[in-house]
């Protein structure tokens, strides 16, 4: 095999409940994730021993940061995992062309490990299950197995058990990136710590996921805007008051509803439809508030090798 290209989606979560935290440092959560149009790819090619590159959105000055090229990539760990876990050198040459803004609470670093698993596991003629590399995802990060099942998903444990949920509408969103990237350890703590002042409600019901996995079923947009929630928002706007701002933003604009994806500071803005997707993101670039806006639709595929 001598070049293998693999592509995998950036992910909002639609519906997020965190509950308490964990002896091994993580909380506890139901979520339904939703792939959604903003791909990732990642190239492989033969090499001796590992080489990484990576281009695209937010990969200079301040970026080369947020995505390294060695081993604090979880691209490269990736190789090196699936690399032993088949009993294979770990030789490749990777490139990863990012779409997906880093540390913007769309799984874009684990739609590249996927991407990667993917991509080596053709490259290496490993010949992997689909449960060998659910079970490599869940070692490499909490988003990576969904980031590999893509479409739309209920996650539970830390958010690596992944259960695939059928749906039936297609939803448009404007994607706005306000501002620089928000670690999501931090977001976790913050929430911690607003639940400790008794400042917001812990522990959320894990049923409150059915309405949202109905709304994606058969819609209408506003059924899943009532629907939508986040308990990572009130964290993220604590730690980064700017996103009231953008929020508000996204609602004057038209959005049938916003809500903060993950653990910020993506906000995901509602659409009714691909048309008011698109005139929605014309006015919110218009308004300074973000670094980025992009329209999408989901769900989508996950992880796959590009045809
Ligand atoms: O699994 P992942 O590497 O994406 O997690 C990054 C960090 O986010 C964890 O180290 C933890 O601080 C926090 N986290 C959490 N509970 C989860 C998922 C992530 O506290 N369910």
């Amino acid at each position: 095999m001598s070049t293998v290209v693999a592509r995998a989606p950036a992910k909002v979560n639609v519906h997020l409940a965190v509950g308490p935290l964990r002896q091994d440092g993580f909380h506890e959560l139901r979520t339904v994730y939703l792939a959604v149009s903003l791909l990732d790819t990642v190239t492989a090619a033969p090499g001796d021993g590992l080489t990484l590159t990576v281009t695209g959105e937010g990969t200079g000055g301040r970026g080369a940061d947020l995505v390294p090229t060695d081993r604090r990539n979880l691209v490269w760990r990736a190789a090196e995992l699936l690399a032993v876990s088949a009993g294979v050198s770990p030789d490749a040459t990777l490139a990863i062309d990012k779409s997906i803004p880093a540390a913007a609470g769309l799984a874009g670093g684990s739609a590249d490990a996927a991407a990667a698993l993917v991509a080596l596991d053709a490259l290496w003629g490993t010949g992997a299950s689909r449960a060998d590399l659910l079970a490599l995802a869940a070692q490499l990060g909490s988003d990576v197995p969904f980031s590999l099942v893509g479409g739309v998903a209920l996650g539970a444990g830390r958010g690596e058990q992944v259960t695939p949920v059928l749906a039936g509408t297609r939803t448009d969103w404007v994607l706005g990136i306000a501002g620089e990237g928000l670690s999501t350890p931090a977001v976790y703590g913050e929430l911690d710590r607003l639940r400790a002042a008794g400042q917001v409600p812990g522990g959320a019901d894990p049923a409150a996921a059915d309405p949202v996995l109905a709304a994606l079923r058969s819609g209408p947009p506003a059924a899943l805007a009532a629907a939508m929630s986040n308990d990572l928002q009130a964290p993220a706007l604590a730690l980064r008051p700017g996103l009231g701002r953008a929020l508000r933003a996204a609602t004057e604009a038209g959005a049938v509803a916003a809500l903060v994806s993950g653990s910020g500071p993506t906000v995901a803005a509602l659409a009714d439809d691909e048309r008011h997707a698109s005139r929605m993101a014309a006015e919110l670039a218009g308004t300074g508030v973000f670094r980025t806006v992009a329209t999408v639709h989901g769900p989508v595929p996950g992880a796959r090798l590009a045809s």
